[in-house]
């Protein structure tokens, strides 16, 4: 077990390079499944969703060769359809889109209930159920696995509403229709990034998928998917939240390897508090006095502003002139880690989906805890801003979506390190 240990109040100076992007990449890696030859695949981040997928993978019959640190070449001609390590599977989110890979491959999947609540609301998969039976599966739920089979066989294509905007529905059902008989359309689908990357994916290896950024796609299911090369998108997440750390502790750095137009969202948010961001082809400087001016926003679906990114900008309008708001408009719940900035000298309180922040004129070092991935990203950029010392514990949840995360902090000169810890400073808590 490891912790962070923050001294803030330093202003960060130098370059920082953004790896492969997480939610692309666990969407990416279950569709090689459906790939008869194997797919070469690069930028992929070495974070541990990434590393818990590949062993699934492996654990199915895949064979899985490194070629350098952010390239893999994956051949899943020996995958049987069996289902895979319960535990495993249980761990990550990105676990469910090896349904939809398996069904659109085998016909059948058997796959463990993906974990959930931590942002203290439920996390449900309905929306994904109700595509594959319109796509003509038999779906039950057994002892915590999700258990598919598709009449006849192989899916059909169908007309599918999707009754909220979800990320995780619209990938599943993109990779089940690549391989079902006939046409999909997906309706009201998801816009983000990592889709279109995803479909592009799918493409290079012979799926027929078309719309993929607006919301309405179009998927004609081909008989087979070939393998081939493909590289991932940039994190935007990752990116943002380096822009975020520099925003509030001050400083110039180059973020470098990013798609600057999908980082649009965010960075007018940083501009209207005072920041200065310059764009240029596959990088962003980010330049702050660390004095920043309140503002309000709300999360939305892409291209709205970013949930993934709502701890890390609320952690720094903590420290902004003025009172800020935050609406939260994806997850029911997703503000746990507001306790843990009152620890440090926040001025902020929840009242439903949203939270109400009064600037206050600095932070003060505590120990304080990541209850999840992106909460637990703030907590390092709220140490970061703090004056004094800052104990971040439950850095594992951190280490699942951010590659080297403390390598990446230092290199512009801030002093954090990672150092271990006893078992019971870190309580275990659950999925990402
Ligand atoms: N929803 C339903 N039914 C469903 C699916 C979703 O009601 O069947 C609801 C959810 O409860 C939520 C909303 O729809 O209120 C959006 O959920 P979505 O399905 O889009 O989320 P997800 O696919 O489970 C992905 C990312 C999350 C990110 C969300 C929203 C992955 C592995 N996860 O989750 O990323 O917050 O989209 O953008 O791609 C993170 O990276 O830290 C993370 C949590």
């Amino acid at each position: 077990m490891t912790k962070y240990i923050i001294k803030g109040g330093k202003p960060l100076h130098g370059e920082i390079e953004i790896s492969g992007a997480k939610n692309a990449a666990v969407a990416i890696i279950p569709a090689a499944l459906m790939v008869s030859g194997t797919c070469r695949i690069e930028n992929i981040p070495q974070i541990s969703d990434v590393t818990m997928l590949l062993n699934i993978i492996e654990m199915m019959g895949g064979d899985i060769r490194t070629v350098d640190r952010h390239t893999m070449d994956i051949d899943c001609a020996g995958v049987k359809s069996v289902p895979a390590d319960f535990e495993l599977m249980h761990k990550i989110r990105a676990s469910y889109y090896l349904i939809g890979a398996l069904l659109g491959r085998f016909g059948r999947a058997e796959v463990a209930m993906p974990g959930g609540c931590n942002f203290g609301g439920v996390r449900p998969i309905d929306q994904h159920i109700k595509g594959f039976i319109a796509m003509g599966a038999d779906v039950s739920v057994r002892n915590g696995m999700v258990v598919a089979q598709a009449k006849g066989g192989r899916l059909r294509g169908a007309s599918i509403y999707l009754d909220v905007v979800s990320v995780g529905a619209t990938i599943n059902l993109m990779l089940a229709a690549s391989l079902a008989q006939g046409v999909t359309y997906i309706e009201n689908a998801a816009k983000e990034p990592h889709i279109v990357d995803l479909a592009n994916f799918l493409n290079s290896m012979g799926a027929d998928i078309r719309g993929a950024g607006t919301n309405v796609i179009k998927i004609r299911g081909v008989n087979e998917l070939r393998g081939g090369f493909y590289s991932t998108i940039p994190d935007q997440i990752e990116a943002g939240t380096y822009l975020a750390a520099v925003a509030g502790a001050g400083g110039e750095v180059l973020i470098k390897n990013v798609i600057p137009k999908h980082l649009n969202c965010i960075t007018v948010k940083l501009e209207e508090m005072g920041v200065s961001v310059k764009k240029f082809g596959d990088s962003v400087l980010v330049s702050s006095d660390g004095k920043l001016r309140a503002t309000n926003f709300k999360t939305m679906p892409y291209p709205g502003f970013p949930t993934d990114m709502q701890p890390q900008l609320a952690t720094i309008l903590c420290l902004a002139k003025g009172t800020s708001t935050v609406t939260e408009g994806v997850w029911d719940n997703r503000y746990k880690y507001t306790d843990e900035l009152l620890k440090m000298g926040a001025n902020i309180r929840v009242e439903g989906r949203t939270a109400v922040i009064d600037g206050v004129s600095e932070f003060t070092g505590a120990h304080i805890k990541a209850c999840d991935l992106r909460a637990g990203a703030a907590m390092v950029i709220a140490g970061l801003c703090a004056n004094g010392t800052t104990e971040v514990t439950g850095v594992n949840y951190i280490e699942r979506g951010y590659e080297d995360i403390v390598g990446k902090l230092r290199a512009v000169g801030a002093d954090i390190i990672s150092v271990q810890c006893a078992d019971d400073e870190n309580e275990v808590r659950d999925i990402v």
